[in-house]
């Protein structure tokens, strides 16, 4: 059930249930990650491996620092500028947290959501909330309600219905390496331009591997389930790979002629603007993946700013396909 209630939404989770709750970056599958319980709950109903760990979700810093051993300077200072918001930090864990939680890893991810449903939610709870994307395993990330009743409506009674989330892409992950300095293993709603500027110079691990020390990089994620080709040239549409298709295209700003009748096509921005472009990426895949077009084409943005989160998920949505394709 979809509902704005978050009186409903508490006592669920007092009962250890699990339910979708909304965020500004997307929509999460959220339960007390106190209860082992409850944390074997979201890895079921997501069809989640259990070795690939949760993010901790708390309403303040005073809240957060019980989860964590030990917060070096950059990530006190990354957390004055960006908690809350769309910012994970990966730190050493402390000893309340379940191993479940962290697939029995020595870090845990930390979180404060900006959504003020979310907050106001969490600031109920005696106990913070585990929460992955609400999406089943591999599949894109909801930034809706209804994304998240589509597919996971069934397996849980409610679904915080906060808006549509205005980042629409995952939270950036900053985690402390064994050396003590910052790395950055996921690039998501905080740019890496905005985080070098209170941080200076920080290392980005991309595309590493398919274990859980990579986090966020498991490839082929945020995969639509159609064929998914990224295109980087202006002559895009007249590849005869695709000409005889329907087809679906995701372009940044502009379209590109050679369009046909049939085809359906999605701009994410026509003002050009990388958060705009962000917050749709998401339901634009869902849209294209789930209408009658038998392949989707995107386009991959400048790399600058949030464009470069979104190119990251693209490429990792096309990765099972077909790497880029220049004309
Ligand atoms: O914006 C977000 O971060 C959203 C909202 C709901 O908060 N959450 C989210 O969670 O994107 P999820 O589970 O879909 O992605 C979290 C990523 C995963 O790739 C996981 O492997 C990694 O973070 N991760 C979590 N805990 C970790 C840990 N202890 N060590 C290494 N990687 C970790
Ligand atoms: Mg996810």
């Amino acid at each position: 059930m979809i509902g704005t209630d978050i009186k409903i939404a508490q006592k669920h989770l007092n009962q250890g249930a699990v339910i979708g709750f909304p965020t500004e970056t997307v929509y999460g599958l959220a339960g007390n990650a106190l209860d082992e319980q409850t944390v074997m709950r979201i890895f079921e109903v997501k069809n989640r491996p259990t070795y690939d760990p949760l993010i901790l979700h708390t309403h303040s810093m005073t809240a957060l620092t019980d989860y964590v051993e030990y917060l070096p300077t950059w990530a006190l200072t990354l957390a004055k500028h960006f908690m809350p918001g769309a910012l994970t930090l990966l730190l050493p864990k402390s000893n309340k947290i379940p191993n479940l939680v962290t697939s029995g890893l020595e870090r845990v991810a930390v979180r404060i959501p900006q959504h003020p449903m979310a907050l106001d939610l969490l600031r109920r709870l005696d106990f913070p909330l585990a929460a992955p994307s609400a999406n089943p395993f591999g599949y894109i990330s909801p930034t809706t309600a209804q994304h998240v009743a589509q597919q996971l409506g069934k397996a849980i009674p409610y679904i915080l219905d906060g808006g549509v989330c205005g980042i629409g892409i995952e939270s950036t992950i900053v985690g402390m390496e064994a050396n003590g300095r910052a790395v950055i293993y996921r690039k998501g709603g905080i740019s890496i331009e905005r985080i070098e500027a209170v941080i200076g110079k920080v290392e980005v691990r991309e595309h590493s591997s398919s274990n859980p020390q990579a986090p966020g990089q498991l490839l082929s994620h945020y995969a639509p389930r159609k064929p998914f080709y990224l295109i980087s040239k202006e002559n895009w549409a007249t590849n005869p790979l695709f000409l005889e298709k329907k087809r679906g295209f995701i372009a940044f700003q502009n379209l590109y002629p050679s369009i046909n009748p049939t085809d359906k096509t999605i701009l994410l921005s026509p003002k050009g603007d990388f958060n705009e472009a962000a917050q749709h990426l998401f339901a634009a895949m869902r849209t294209l993946d789930e209408s009658d077009v038998e392949v989707i084409i995107a386009e991959l943005l400048p790399e600058q700013d949030l464009g470069r989160a979104v190119n990251d998920r693209l490429r990792r949505a096309g990765f099972s396909f077909l790497p880029t394709i220049d004309l």
